[in-house]
């Protein structure tokens, strides 16, 4: 134990176990929700099955993942009082991540049982924190636009009203389908920096809305979601398949970090990035923009063999939302409305087993100073 200690000092961590958990596991490449592949999840699940999958431990009934889409759609409508004053607040040059950390911060206000400790209504905050993350990202996006509100259909999945309210135009059911699959892909993984933030928070037993702005706040960062929305500023910047190699090249050589690579856990290569690889290469293809894919290709390739890094969730999932027509800043916040879902499944599994975090700081700071009076002071 005491070398794991010394190992992690000042290493973000790198090595520490720092709970046992059951929601999600990475052995290798191979990522596992509860127990199943992500292959399998993304091939033949829907988000909101996966969702019932986290919470529950096991995959639903189809009377049971009927309920779940019932209750989803029940709560996904925001509270009015909120949504005014959520039109009052600042949205040009504003982060829509940190529109959203606030916003959900002040979606605790209109929830009476946002304190509560007793299982179900922690449950139906969880519902409602599933359904309205989403709703509040769309929402963000018709006010920016100085545009109507679209309510959402009370009979379509979290993925198609997510589109449908962020456009306002029925969408197209092969992106839908695409847009779920994405949001199964980014559901959960393991102990990720902004899980950890929510178990921490959830750790001195406050509310599950704390934790999951504290999780929000850790998302927002380049190094974790923020990644994603990166990926696409530097495919604009780079502006070619031509420009690519070199662009990379020289990136690498002035020790710049290529956004959508590396990984803390995956050595071998992030299960999630092969598949929205393929969802990139076909959706670059429908929308007329091969080039994304294909200079996607050539960095995927060109970091690879400089720098031997392997792509992340974050590196083909730009150019699917790209492709979908979502504004390039609204791509972390799409993060934060599918890994709500596992960061609930994080604060319940910590509640469940609770000890408070409180890990130790190695001192290398000054010792034994003798205080002085302001006026003696150089
Ligand atoms: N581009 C270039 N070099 C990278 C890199 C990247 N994306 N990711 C890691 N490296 C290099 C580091 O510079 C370091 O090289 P060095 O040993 O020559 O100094 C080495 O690989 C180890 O990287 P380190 O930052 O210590 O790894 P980490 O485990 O602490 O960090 C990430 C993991 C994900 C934060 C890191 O790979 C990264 O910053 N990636 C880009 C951001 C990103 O895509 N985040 C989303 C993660 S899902």
């Amino acid at each position: 134990m005491a070398e794991v200690y010394a190992g992690a000092v000042d290493k973000g961590l790198e090595g520490v176990v720092a709970c046992t958990t059951g929601i999600s596991s990475i052995v290798d490449a191979t990522l596992c929700y509860r127990g199943y592949r992500i292959e399998d999840l993304a091939e033949n699940s829907t988000f909101e099955e996966v969702i019932y999958l986290l919470w529950n431990d096991r995959l639903p009934k189809a009377e049971e993942l009927s309920q779940l889409r019932q209750q989803l759609n029940q709560f996904q409508e925001l509270p009015g009082p909120l949504v005014q004053l959520l039109k009052e607040m600042p949205t040009q040059g504003v982060h829509p991540m940190a529109w959203l950390r606030t916003a959900v911060s002040m979606l605790a206000l209109w929830d009476g049982e946002s304190q509560s400790t007793e299982a179900e209504a922690q449950h139906r905050v969880a519902l409602r924190l599933c359904a309205q993350v989403p709703a509040l990202v769309a929402l963000f996006e018709r006010i920016r636009q100085g545009q109507d509100i679209v309510a959402p259909r009370p009979d379509q999945s979290i993925a198609y009203n997510f589109l449908y309210c962020l456009k306002g135009t029925e969408p197209d059911p092969e992106l839908v389908k695409v847009f779920d699959t994405c949001l199964i892909l980014h559901a959960d993984h393991e102990l990720n920096c902004s899980a950890f933030s929510a178990r921490v928070t959830a750790s001195s037993l406050s509310d599950i809305y704390s934790a999951v702005v504290s999780a929000i706040g850790a998302l927002k960062g380049p190094l974790h979601g923020g990644a994603n929305e990166q990926v696409m500023l530097m495919l604009k910047d780079i502006g070619s398949l031509e420009a690519a190699k070199t662009w990379v090249k020289e990136a690498l050589e002035q020790k710049k970090k290529i956004m959508g690579f590396g990984h803390r856990v995956y050595k071998n290569g992030d299960p999630r990035a092969k598949i929205l690889r393929g969802m990139s290469e076909a959706l670059t293809k429908k929308s007329g923009e091969p080039h994304w894919y294909q200079m996607s290709a050539a960095i995927d390739d060109t970091v690879q063999a400089e720098k031997g890094l392997l792509p992340n969730v974050d590196f083909y999932s730009a150019t699917v939302y790209y492709s979908m027509g979502i504004p390039i800043d609204l791509y972390t916040p799409i993060f934060a409305s599918s890994r709500v879902s596992g960061w609930l499944a994080h604060i319940f599994e910590q509640y469940s087993k609770n000890r408070i975090y409180r890990p130790r700081g190695e001192w290398v700071g000054r010792e034994g100073l003798a205080w002085k009076p302001l006026d003696q002071r150089t």
